[in-house]
């Protein structure tokens, strides 16, 4: 139980990463705060927890809001008493380069994948500095570490999320607030289907090349989560301010 006695706030909860990492939390002894825009998925997760013994909490939200994002750790804090660890892990993706994408769908993309984290960081800092530290964990991706085609606004934004990952660490490391990234690179969710649709690839073909990597398969959720839950926990009390791949030698 490598989380007994801690609370978390996952982000993007309901799906794919965010889901498998919310299961994991709990199955090491977390009280979960599920956080998503769809209600229904995150309620479906947190009866999975329940139903498996553990304690969480569903919050319908938008990560982008500051308002929701208030709500969030309020809402938290009172169900379980205070916040120890952040997954802040939503994201979305628009596979457009540059010509392609309009200043709107750029705003939304780092609205949802960078604000979303510089808004928790900015409100759940002084919680977790109250109470003696803690770890948060930012989702980028192998994209924001080497870049990819027909994704410039993701691209751009990741590259953001594994940098202000640093500068965090650097800010709050004296508080006791590791900050950390993970980087996935192609895993089975459904942000994988969505971008065949964009591209208006056949979803079969797009995911049999997912495979061309070392080791031969693209992720499963919970491959990544097992990593999270290792920058959650208090056996990485050395790490932070590293960016941390899980890619399967993704290397190319
Ligand atoms: P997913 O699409 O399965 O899950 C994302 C979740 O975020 C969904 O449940 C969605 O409802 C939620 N969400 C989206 N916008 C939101 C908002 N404004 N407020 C609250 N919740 C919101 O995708 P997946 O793959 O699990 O993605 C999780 C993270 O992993 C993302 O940050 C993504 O960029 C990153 N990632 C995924 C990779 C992959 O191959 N699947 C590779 C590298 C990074």
């Amino acid at each position: 139980m490598r989380l007994e006695n801690k609370n978390a706030i996952v982000t993007g909860g309901a799906g794919g990463i965010g889901r498998a990492t919310a299961l994991a939390f709990a199955a090491e002894g977390a009280k979960v705060a599920v956080v998503d825009l769809r209600a229904d998925a995150a309620e479906a997760v947190v009866a999975e927890i329940r139903a498996a013994g553990g304690t969480a909490v569903a919050i319908a939200a938008d990560v982008a809001n500051e308002q929701d994002i208030q709500r969030v750790i309020a809402t938290t804090v009172e169900e379980f008493g205070g916040v120890n660890v952040v997954f802040n892990n939503a994201g979305i993706i628009r596979r457009t380069t540059a010509v392609e994408t309009t200043a709107e769908e750029w705003d939304m993309v780092f609205g949802v994948n960078v604000k979303s984290i510089f808004l928790m960081c900015k409100h759940i800092v002084p919680v977790m500095a109250a109470n003696g530290g803690g770890s948060i964990v930012n989702t980028g991706s192998g994209w924001g570490l080497k870049g990819g085609g027909q994704a410039i606004s993701y691209c751009a934004s990741k590259g953001a999320v594994v940098n202000m990952t640093r500068a965090l660490a650097i800010d709050h490391g004296p508080q006791g607030i590791r900050v950390n990234s993970v980087n996935p690179g192609d895993v089975n969710t459904g942000m994988l289907r969505e971008e065949a649709r964009q591209l208006a690839q056949d979803t079969d073909a797009f995911l049999a090349e997912s495979a061309d990597r070392p080791l031969g398969r693209m992720g499963e959720p919970a491959e990544v989560a097992a990593a999270v839950v290792w920058l959650a926990s208090d056996d990485s009390s050395y790490v932070t301010g590293s960016a941390l791949v899980v890619d399967g030698g993704g290397i190319a």
